[in-house]
């Protein structure tokens, strides 16, 4: 006996770059997923780059060509507010961070999905306890935050509001064990762990370019090698989404009152000119089509 012998089928609502992990995630376990966006056209286009995705996978041969075709046909494409998400056995919604999105979101989800249905939030900020006063099964609402890719990253942290039940919790863990990842727990405090620490520390770097203290490479350089990052706060921020980070600090600012999470105007700047990072090939650096990434050339900052 699992906790999880009832799940089959897992609702993934967004299809942008985190809703898309996660669906791999979750077919590569053999789950199907039903992939939910504001219209059948763009989950359609996430099922599409999951397939490239795995295309990659099969020329590694990290996974067969078979394989790839059975992992893509368990993925199910269509918009919100179809009849389809009346099947769904939990969901994992991704959806763009903006807490007025989502408890609209959740309550189409409460009406559409049953009554026993956990519906888990990927938000990297917002109060789980807020999204789950827009629901009738509050105990049913919890964080479960993936990292940036999901299929890469070990980690999920789940995240309990005030009402969420220890049901909720203990499919919640197991799911994310059963796709991999360790998990840790959060209290419902904005930005819980990860971005509590994360998020003013990308914004500081941010500050510090804005008083042109070094270029955005050897920013990146020097974090880089200085302390051991991965990557730089900058190359980071192009792959996170600049309007993801710039939402994620304003829920800090915000809810937590502290000037210390005050969102630095050049962020603002670059938000509003649609600079979002490797979604739109422009960030703090250019990302030429079609290839994103590996080869990132250096622009100049709009100020
Ligand atoms: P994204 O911008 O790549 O994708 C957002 C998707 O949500 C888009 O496909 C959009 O069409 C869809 N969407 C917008 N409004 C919707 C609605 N009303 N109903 C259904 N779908 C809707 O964003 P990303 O990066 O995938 O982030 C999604 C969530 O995951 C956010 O809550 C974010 O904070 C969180 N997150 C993001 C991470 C990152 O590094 N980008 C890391 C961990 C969590």
């Amino acid at each position: 006996m699992s906790v999880l012998d009832g799940i089959h089928r897992v609702g993934v609502i967004g299809a942008g770059q985190m809703g898309r992990g996660i669906t791999q995630l979750a077919v590569a376990q053999g789950f199907t997923v039903t992939l939910a966006d504001m219209g059948r056209d763009i989950a359609e286009r996430g099922r599409t780059i999951v397939g490239k995705q795995l295309d990659k996978l099969v020329e590694k041969n990290k996974l067969t060509a078979a394989e790839r075709t059975q992992m893509l046909a368990r993925i199910e494409p269509c918009d919100l507010y179809g009849k389809e998400l009346e099947l769904v056995d939990f969901v994992v919604e991704a959806a763009i961070e903006d807490v007025a999105v989502k408890r609209e979101i959740f309550a189409t989800l409460d009406r559409a999905c049953r009554g026993d249905v956990v519906l888990a939030t990927n938000t990297s900020s917002i109060s789980i306890t807020t999204i789950g006063a827009a629901v009738t099964r509050p105990e049913r609402v919890i964080g479960m935050h993936f990292m940036n890719p999901p299929p890469l990253m070990m980690l999920v942290e789940i995240i309990r509001g005030l009402a969420t039940g220890d049901a909720t919790y203990e499919v919640t863990r197991a799911l994310a064990e059963r796709l991999g990842k360790q998990t840790v727990l959060s209290r419902d405090i904005p930005g819980f762990i990860v971005n509590r620490v994360l998020m003013p520390m990308l914004n500081e770097a941010c500050f510090a370019l804005y008083e042109g203290i070094g270029s955005v490479e050897d920013m990146d350089v020097a974090i880089q090698l200085g302390l051991k990052h991965p990557m730089g706060p900058f190359a980071l921020m192009d792959l996170i989404g600049l309007d993801t980070a710039l939402s994620i600090l304003e829920v800090l600012h915000r809810n937590l009152g502290d000037p210390k999470y005050r969102p630095c105007p050049l962020l603002r700047q670059y938000v509003a000119a649609g600079w979002l990072g490797r979604k739109t090939g422009r960030g703090f650096y250019h990302y030429p089509p079609p290839a994103q990434p590996s080869g990132a050339i250096r622009v100049e900052p709009a100020s």
